[in-house]
């Protein structure tokens, strides 16, 4: 199995339901740890609860982000490490830490991107009016959330939505689709060729319900 470090910074909502996706005898992935720059990240308790390996790197120990992503580098590399996953993780990389994940690491973003970007996602959809909004799974890239994209789930902006309430909908899908994308990515069943995402026969059959 692919061997998969979940990487959070807060709640851990999305992590959760990576290790409970996890847990099926089928799925291709094993979360072998769960790693935060938070050290007081309310989803390190709910991993360890879950029974998952936890680690804190607390960012703040170092003078920079050159020391802190090798730091985590050589934890990710120590629990051998296939696939990262980061699942609300409020840090920006080097490039070389990126550079050295290349193809090996996923993040979900609550944007139908290339939308919205960076933060306060809901409160910029609805400041721009659009009438769907989502979330995104997509490769890494050094660029901030510009990574090949592997699956997308859309959400109906509703009349009389806050950020709040959009967001209570978009979270609703992300705990559907990281799980859906990561079993296609750990499977092998989609992979990266340059910065395009090639879906397999198989996985393009299914694609349509994801
Ligand atoms: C999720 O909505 C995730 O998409 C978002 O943070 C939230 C984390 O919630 N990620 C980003 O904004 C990444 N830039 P969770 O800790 O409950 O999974």
């Amino acid at each position: 199995k692919t061997r998969v470090a979940i990487l959070i910074s807060g709640r851990g909502s999305n992590m959760v339901s990576l290790i409970e996706a996890a847990r099926a005898p089928d799925f291709p992935a094993e979360i072998v740890l769960v790693l935060s720059n938070r050290p007081e990240a309310a989803g390190l308790a709910r991993a360890a609860e879950a029974g998952i390996a936890t680690q804190a790197i607390d960012h703040r120990a170092y003078p920079d982000r050159d020391g802190f992503d090798a730091a985590l580098d050589a934890e990710l590399r120590a629990a051998k490490v296939d696939l990262v996953c980061l699942a609300g993780f409020m840090r920006i990389f080097t490039p070389g830490f990126v550079e050295g994940w290349a193809g090996r690491m996923l993040n979900i973003h609550p944007s139908l991107l290339p939308l919205f970007k960076g933060t306060h996602t809901h409160a910029r959809a609805l400041e721009a009016g659009v009438r769907l909004h989502g979330c995104t799974v997509h490769y890494v890239v050094p660029e901030l959330d510009a990574g090949p994209i592997v699956a997308q789930a859309a959400v109906p902006v509703r009349a009389g939505d806050d950020p709040d309430s959009l967001a209570d909908r978009v979270i609703v899908q992300e705990h559907r689709l990281y799980p859906a994308a990561l079993a296609l990515v750990a499977g092998g069943k989609v992979r990266l060729e340059g910065d395009r995402v090639i879906f397999d026969a198989e996985a393009a059959q299914a694609d349509g319900a994801l």
